[in-house]
């Protein structure tokens, strides 16, 4: 990119060097005149040029903003949905406490009691996780996409700017598009397991305390979510988290994810490692940890204000949990639910700090 900006800079920058002493030669030679002119419209042209071209970038951001949501996004989310579903089933739980309530002497009191806390822990787990994966799902494509957006809109552009042939090495092929773009259901796939054992272990942790018949009113339900995410968030060390979204090695799962289809191009591979090793890079970065902090508290706020209005002003007063939890329950498909209708993911993309996060992301490179 840097290559391509000064390159056109140097040319406007040598053209209004040449102008300037234009204009004295102007005011000696009336011949240059005609000269002069010439160089103003060539001057115009890169003007044109250059505003062209932030048009077209802006056109063209905009189309990858509307591919991740359409495309990408979509399968991935449905993909999550079904994993959460089976892996964070509560029917079990529910249906053994329904068997046990019209029999007193079916279940004992204290086999109920344990059903109770199982079901307790696993409802704001099974919610807390699918808030989690699908918040930092949509992030990750957004981010994934924004820079194999940036990578394909400079080979177009060098390409299109340059008179030299390009190196074929040095274009995005095909196979690393998909690859990469693929690499969004690790989390569904790989790094699920780990982050329903520490959710589970965070949500035990947080809900330890809390009895059924504890009252919880919006403040409560709120600061539990929270302490549950921060819990998350905070286990290992900083960026450990990162593993459920993504392989700490690119080789390593390019590997084991290609070695069905039979493809092991090295060319490939390295292409495929350093959009991976950029994404690494981006999500690790401090400003994308704001964005994350941001995305979580604005969806956390919009939860517990839907889930009140699902308690129909009872959880403004405070309501048991044992009441609460059938809610939690009954809210998780939404937090799931396709782009086109997810209200969460609209309200995330939407954060005027997310949108200037993506806007530059997709307008810098990265050192690297
Ligand atoms: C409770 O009832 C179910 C059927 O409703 C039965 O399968 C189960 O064995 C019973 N459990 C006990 C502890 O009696
Ligand atoms: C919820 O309950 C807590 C403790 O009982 C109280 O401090 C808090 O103000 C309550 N919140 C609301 C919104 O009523």
């Amino acid at each position: 990119m840097w290559k391509f900006w000064s390159r056109h800079k140097r040319k406007v920058y040598v053209a209004l060097g040449v102008l300037g002493s234009g204009y004295l030669l102007y005011k000696l030679y009336d011949a240059h005149r005609r000269r002069l002119s010439d160089l103003e419209r060539e001057l115009a042209g890169e003007r044109e040029n250059d505003v062209l071209i932030k048009a077209q970038m802006q056109a063209h951001f905009e189309n990858i903003q509307g591919i991740a949501d359409t495309t990408t996004l979509p399968h991935a989310m449905v993909y999550l949905s079904s994993r959460v579903a089976k892996e964070l089933d509560l029917l079990h739980l529910t249906e053994k406490l329904m068997k046990g309530k019209g029999q007193p002497n079916n279940l004992t009191s204290l086999e109920k009691l344990a059903l109770w806390d199982e079901l307790k822990i696993l409802s704001f787990t099974r919610m807390v996780l699918s808030l989690w994966a699908m918040t930092l799902l949509s992030l990750y494509i957004r981010v994934q996409v924004n820079i194999l957006g940036r990578h394909l809109y400079i080979d177009t552009a060098r390409g299109l700017g340059s008179s030299h042939l390009l190196d074929e090495a040095d274009l995005i092929g095909r196979n690393d598009q998909q690859q990469f773009l693929a690499s969004a259901d690790f989390l569904s796939d790989h790094g699920m397991t780990n982050l329903i054992s520490n959710m589970h272990a965070a949500a035990t942790e947080v809900l330890k305390g809390k009895q059924l018949r504890d009252f919880f009113n919006t403040t409560i339900l709120h600061e539990t979510i929270v302490q549950i995410l921060d819990k998350l968030m905070s286990k290992g060390s900083p960026h450990r988290w990162l593993d459920y979204l993504m392989p700490e090695d690119a080789r390593f799962y390019k590997f084991v994810t290609s070695s069905s289809s039979g493809n092991s191009d090295l060319s490939d591979i390295t292409k495929f490692d350093q959009l991976m090793i950029e994404t690494r890079a981006v999500l690790s970065s401090a400003e994308f940890g704001d964005v994350v902090d941001l995305s979580l508290k604005t969806v956390v706020d919009l939860l517990v204000e839907d889930i009140k209005v699902q308690c129909e002003g009872n959880l403004l007063s405070g309501m048991p949990l044992a009441k609460l939890l059938p809610r939690v329950a009954q809210i998780n498909p939404l937090l799931l639910e396709e782009p086109s209708k997810n209200r969460y993911i609209q309200i995330i993309r939407n954060i005027p700090e997310v949108e200037l996060f993506f806007t530059l992301l997709y307008s810098n490179t990265p050192t690297l």
